[in-house]
């Protein structure tokens, strides 16, 4: 078995795996700069990603904002979800997914997730609708689709809009089918960690052409036919030169996710003698691994974060990703809401995410499961928490 010491030293000093980036981008981008039409009003560049987006989830219309909160926040205010509805949204996700229910002036709603795909629950939803209830946004995170065909007929059932926020999940299925395409309209970022990025940016894709010319209107300031303002918006539009690395990084897309896939499979090889909960592929599911998080046994759960400095001081970059959930952000301390949602709680409390990037090396990722390994298999055995055990059982 090799060292720890040893593959610590193999270990990079400084860790910065940012997008994949090569000279196709760097050219795309310089073809625009040279055409001098750099934006959305002057340029074509941004219309034939938008094309492209839209054929390769499959669905009839996609609209390109400047970011994945815009494209949130564009699509509630097309629902015309506003003062007094409420969004029902998983109560552990990004910020990204509830900001713009704030934004539109709604009230979040948070209902508990599924314990193994970290997505929203149908039940916990069914729970938490009432009169004023708008929508559902579910959210497929970290790269795995959330169960979206029972949350539809909830959402159908109840007369209610279902958005489904995919920006953490471009190309990853459900029931064979792209993201993209399964809800009524769905949103993605390609903020520059995605599985695919412009730097910033976002899109809308949704098979209801009406809803998507709404969209393109609050995009450009609420603009009608005519060149009149028509309602309110915003500036949302995304440029050339980003539509220019999307679509160089739209061809790029699948080869990003097999990485991201085999990164996903070596560490499970690596951890999958250990008392972890991985994380895993529902049947209907295809994830893409945009994050890997795996949760300690419960008994571990108060030693999280020594564990991540322990990794951390061995050069392993883990984190928590979300070390709380979402609700516990003190911008929603004056909501009405005891936010009981226990599974979010337990996972917050016992995730930890490895570092995973479609620009890292396979070799690397062998490193660092190994490392990974060694250091909790450590701390599985240490005194304290064989004592810890004891205790509690
Ligand atoms: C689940 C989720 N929703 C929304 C967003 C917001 O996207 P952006 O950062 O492009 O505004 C993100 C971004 O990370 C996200 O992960």
């Amino acid at each position: 078995m090799v060292k720890k010491s040893e593959l610590y030293n193999q270990m990079p000093k400084e860790w910065y795996f940012g997008p994949a980036i090569d000279d196709e981008e760097i050219e795309a981008v310089t073809r625009v700069l040279r055409s001098t039409r750099l934006t959305q009003l002057t340029s074509s560049v941004v219309g034939e990603f938008e094309q492209a987006f839209a054929d390769y989830v499959g669905a009839r219309e996609a609209v390109a904002l400047n970011s994945g909160t815009a494209a949130l926040h564009t699509t509630l205010t097309a629902l015309g979800i506003g003062p007094g509805d409420e969004v029902i949204v998983p109560a552990f996700t990004f910020i990204g997914t509830v900001g713009p229910v704030m934004q539109a002036g709604a009230v979040p709603v948070f209902a508990d997730i599924e314990p193994d795909t970290y997505c929203l629950s149908v039940e916990a939803t069914a729970a938490k609708i009432t009169s004023r209830t708008k929508a559902i946004i579910s959210v497929d995170l970290f790269g795995h689709p959330a169960d979206l065909d029972p949350i539809r007929e909830l959402a159908d059932k109840h007369g209610l809009f279902l958005l489904d926020d995919a920006c953490q999940s471009h190309g990853a299925k459900y029931k064979g089918k792209y993201l993209g395409s399964i809800a009524p309209v769905s949103c993605f970022s390609f903020q520059e960690t995605k599985n695919m990025t412009t730097g910033e940016g976002g899109m809308i894709t949704t098979d209801d052409g009406d809803l998507a010319e709404l969209c393109r209107s609050i995009r450009h300031h609420g603009g009608q036919s005519g060149g009149m303002i028509g309602r309110v918006g915003y500036n949302y539009r995304l440029t050339a030169l980003q539509a220019a690395v999307g679509l160089v990084q739209l061809s790029k897309l699948e080869s990003a996710n097999h990485t991201r896939r085999s990164i996903a499979a070596i560490y499970h090889e690596a951890l999958a003698g250990l008392e972890l909960q991985l994380p895993l592929e529902k049947p209907y599911a295809q994830s893409v691994y945009h994050v890997y998080s795996f949760l300690l046994p419960s008994r571990l759960a108060p030693k999280r974060d020594a564990i991540i400095e322990d990794l951390n001081v061995n050069r392993v970059p883990a984190h928590a990703i979300y070390a709380k959930p979402v609700f516990a952000n003190p911008v929603f301390e004056k909501l009405d809401d005891s936010f009981t949602c226990p599974a979010a709680k337990d996972v917050a409390n016992r995730v930890i995410s490895l570092p995973i990037a479609h620009s890292m090396p396979l070799d690397l990722a062998e490193k660092v499961g190994e490392l990974t390994k060694i250091i909790l298999t450590e701390h599985m055995a240490s005194k304290e928490t064989a004592a810890q055990d004891r205790s509690l059982g």
